[in-house]
């Protein structure tokens, strides 16, 4: 597939901004944002519509002139990353399609995609990671031991949401405008693997910090990859992102794989 990433075109990826389960420590559930939060969502849309959806041309008279383009807008189905679109601006623009002709475009339609909901930790879902621990030490255990194939009981494993997001992976290599795509840590880390070339094994360890939107530029080879923090953490109320079992464990770290995080800032 890497080797299909022929036409340039640039994905912005983000996570919702920090929801009030994230302030407890919780995983899951359909919580809506902090306050936090909603100050991301805020600057995510200025972001949007001043880079995403604008580029800088020089007009005939030598002038520097800004311009709109098309640009999409994914989410997830559920409500921190739906929340965390609702500043985003919906213009209609008038663009020119392949043959020529000129059509009106919404400008970040939504389009809440159900493959993009985050890996849903079954019997585990609204605790927090303590609270896992010692009501369930053994599956704690397990996950630890192996993060990609652990399965939540009655909930998903990282290889699960790599089969679910296989569709969505296909849209994105047809993709061609810019795309801003609000999702989740665990599927962000996926699609940020994919694109990178990273092994399955690494993905599930990928750090994609809150507040900072990842640009993957795909192109014949590889991918080229810039991060804007939006919201430094000095800005921030509260975190809330103090998990314990957030990187891979020492025994199978790959070395030549962690420059590839993302910085936070
Ligand atoms: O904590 C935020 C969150 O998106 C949870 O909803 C989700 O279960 C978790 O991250 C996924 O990260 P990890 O696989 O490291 O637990």
């Amino acid at each position: 597939m890497m080797n299909l990433h022929t036409m340039p075109r640039t994905f912005y990826m983000t996570r919702h901004g920090q929801s009030e389960y994230n302030v407890l420590g919780k995983i899951g559930g359909d919580s809506g944002l902090s306050q936090n939060g909603l100050e991301y969502a805020r600057r995510l849309a200025r972001f949007a519509k001043e880079v995403i959806a604008t580029k800088t041309i020089i007009g005939e008279d030598g002038k520097v002139e800004k311009v709109p383009v098309p640009a999409r807008l994914w989410t997830s189905t559920l409500k921190r990353t739906i929340e965390t679109s609702q500043f985003i601006e919906h213009d209609h623009i008038m663009t020119e399609t392949e043959s020529g002709d000129m059509v009106k475009w919404i400008q970040f339609r939504p389009n809440a995609r159900r493959n993009l909901d985050e890996l849903y930790a079954g019997v585990c879902d609204g605790m927090s990671y303590k609270e896992i621990e010692e009501a369930f030490p053994e599956e704690f255990a397990s996950r630890q031991d192996d993060k990609l194939a652990y399965r939540y009981p009655k909930g998903e494993s990282y290889m699960d949401v790599t089969l679910r997001l296989e569709p969505l992976a296909n849209d994105l290599e047809r993709t061609r405008e810019p795309l801003l795509l609000i999702g989740h840590q665990g599927i962000i880390r996926l699609l940020y693997a994919y694109f990178m070339g990273l092994t399955r094994q690494e993905a599930p360890y990928v750090k994609i910090p809150l507040n900072h939107v990842i640009i993957l530029r795909p192109h014949a080879y590889g991918c080229h990859e810039e991060t804007v923090c939006l919201m430094p953490k000095e800005e921030m109320f509260c975190d809330g992102q103090d998990e314990p079992i957030t990187s891979m464990p020492i025994k199978t770290r790959d070395i030549s794989s962690t420059d590839l995080n993302a910085p936070s800032c």
